[in-house]
């Protein structure tokens, strides 16, 4: 197949209405952070028996079209011996594999921060493929203050995304963008308004520059939202409007694909918040998720770390997906909670 056909029969396979996808693409010390909560050591094996009970959910594939995995769990092996990318292909989710480095401090701007991996990408992109990975992301981290981002961060990290993107497509893999606007801070939900256009105006100026063809990426934005210490919190209203208004402003129809993250979010807040978005359509892109906590939180808090509870947690993170489905197709009620 050739390479234009390759992207676009990838972005079919993800974009389907009422499908989005599963963020398990934690790095080393993230996923030890979240095993901390349940008091379980991040060792290889603990990591690969979590994983195998995520991508083992029988019937994830109804409502799941993709999964992002980490390096570690591209290359392991589920208890059966089938390798995650081929388990998860099997379940019709389309394996794909975070390929940015991680964040540092961008020199000579203090507070803001830069997103590594560039180098060598291309040749990365040989290996993943073998290994069945058909998409991939890259995550920009943008923190807010009363005088951050600065201009040079919002450039600088539109920049690094463009260019992940142009070396993703050239490769046969398709693009998520992740440009997440942070929602720590005391800021109000205006604040993340304007700092969330300037960022997306740039990203997508960016992404125009380096040829990047818009019909073949997905975004993952983060929703418009008031900082987490900020006095008066917003409504699932208020989000849903203020994250459509800054999307509709920057974001061209011709990208398919739209995927929220839940940055913290409870996973309630972000199936509601989704939902509301969608009962205001119609709109230009499919809007559903990429959620990694908001999806996970529920099964990992079942799980303990104990094989008895497996079945539990697999129940839990598949009554997530459903509902997450629901709110995709704007039909989610908070009711369908308890069922
Ligand atoms: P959260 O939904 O937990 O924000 O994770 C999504 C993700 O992939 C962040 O890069």
């Amino acid at each position: 197949m050739d390479t234009r056909s390759e992207l676009q029969a990838t972005v079919e396979a993800l974009v389907q209405p009422g499908k989005g996808l599963l963020a398990a693409d934690e790095s080393g010390p993230t996923i030890a952070k979240r095993f901390k909560t349940i008091g379980l050591e991040s060792t290889e094996e603990n990591r690969r028996a979590y994983r195998n009970l995520l991508l083992g959910t029988a019937g994830l594939g109804e409502y799941v079209s993709g999964v992002i995995l980490y390096e570690e769990t591209l290359g392991q092996k589920a208890d059966d011996g089938t390798p995650f990318p081929q388990l998860s292909a099997k379940n019709g989710v389309v394996p794909g594999i975070k390929v940015d480095l991680g964040k540092i401090p961008l020199a000579l701007a203090p507070g803001d921060e830069i997103t590594e991996g560039l180098d060598g990408l291309a040749k990365r992109y040989v290996d993943y493929k073998r290994q069945g990975a058909r998409f991939a992301k890259w995550r920009a981290v943008y923190n807010i203050t009363a005088s951050l981002p600065s201009r040079l961060a919002i450039e600088a990290n539109a920049d690094s995304l463009a260019r992940y993107a142009a070396i993703s497509q050239e490769a046969g893999i398709v693009p998520i963008v992740e440009p997440e606007v942070l929602m720590d801070g005391d800021h109000s939900i205006e604040r993340s308004a304007s700092v969330t256009e300037a960022v997306l105006h740039e990203v997508f100026n960016a992404l125009a520059r380096h040829n990047v063809v818009l019909e073949h990426i997905l975004l993952k934005p983060s929703m418009v939202l008031a900082g987490s210490e900020h006095a008066q919190q917003s409504s699932t209203a208020e989000i849903a409007e203020a994250t459509l208004r800054v999307l509709k402003r920057t974001v061209p129809s011709a990208v398919p694909g739209l995927v929220f993250l839940s940055g913290g979010q409870t996973p309630e807040e972000a199936t509601a918040n989704l939902d509301a978005m969608n009962r205001l359509g119609p709109l230009p892109w499919n809007l559903s998720f990429s959620y990694g906590r908001a999806l996970q939180e529920p099964p990992l808090q079942e799980w303990q770390g104990k094989p008895g509870n497996v079945a539990a947690a697999q129940k839990a993170l598949f009554k997530r997906a459903r509902l997450n489905s629901a709110a995709a197709l704007g039909k989610y009620d908070a009711s369908q909670e308890k069922e």
